[in-house]
């Protein structure tokens, strides 16, 4: 199969991904939406390895919570020889550039791939290695914070081939590039 680079995750109305303070409560607007399906299951099903930015990490590791994740997880950072944090033995350090790190990862036979954190989508996006985006939208506008998308030299094209609405209140769209 084909390597393919995925995103998914949870945006403001106004495009952001944490508010200006970091935080990710917000995300919590619609509490009744984690008692339900969002379709997180059946996408993490369908990836064999995760790729997250270290604010990401960070930010995990500061959660009240057990290691969330099944598949094996990357940790991307340039700045760091090793790491810290309640989480540093289940994940993967991992650094250099994209293509360095892509190439890193499928020798290891992981080639379906979840990206996350916000710097570390848009640098993919601007070397156009993301290749489909699920994007849930908590109907805030937050007016600020770390943004989803920046700048990039040129305009991809995606598809949109669905868009699901839950509890009358949250849309999520699901886009494919088009190459
Ligand atoms: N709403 C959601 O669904 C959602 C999902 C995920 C995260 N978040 C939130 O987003 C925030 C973190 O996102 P973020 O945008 O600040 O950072 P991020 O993408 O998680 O991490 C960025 C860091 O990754 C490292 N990095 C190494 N190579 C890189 C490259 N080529 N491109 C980009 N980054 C590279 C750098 O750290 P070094 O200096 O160590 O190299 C960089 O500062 C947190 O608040 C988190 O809670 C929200």
């Amino acid at each position: 199969m084909k390597p393919k680079n995925k995103v998914f995750i949870a945006t403001s109305i106004d495009g952001f991904i944490a508010d200006r303070n970091g935080s990710i409560e917000w995300l919590e607007t619609y509490p009744d939406i984690n008692t339900i399906d969002t379709g997180y299951e059946a996408f993490t099903s369908d990836i064999e390895a995760l790729l997250m930015g270290h604010n990401t990490y960070k930010t995990l590791c500061g959660f009240d919570i057990e290691w969330p994740y099944k598949k094996p997880v990357f940790i991307l950072s340039n700045s760091r020889s090793k790491l810290e944090g309640k989480f540093k033995n289940d994940v993967v350090l991992i650094g250099g550039s994209l293509s360095e790190v892509l190439n890193n990862i499928h020798e290891r036979g992981y080639h379906q791939l979840y990206i996350d954190g916000g710097k570390v989508i848009q640098s993919f996006l601007e070397k156009d290695l993301v290749d489909e985006l699920v994007i849930t939208i908590i109907p805030v506008i937050l007016g600020g914070g770390i943004p989803l998308f920046s700048m990039s030299p040129k305009a991809l094209k995606y598809e949109c081939f669905k868009i699901v609405h839950y509890l009358d209140v949250i849309a999520q769209s699901h886009y494919r590039r088009i190459r």
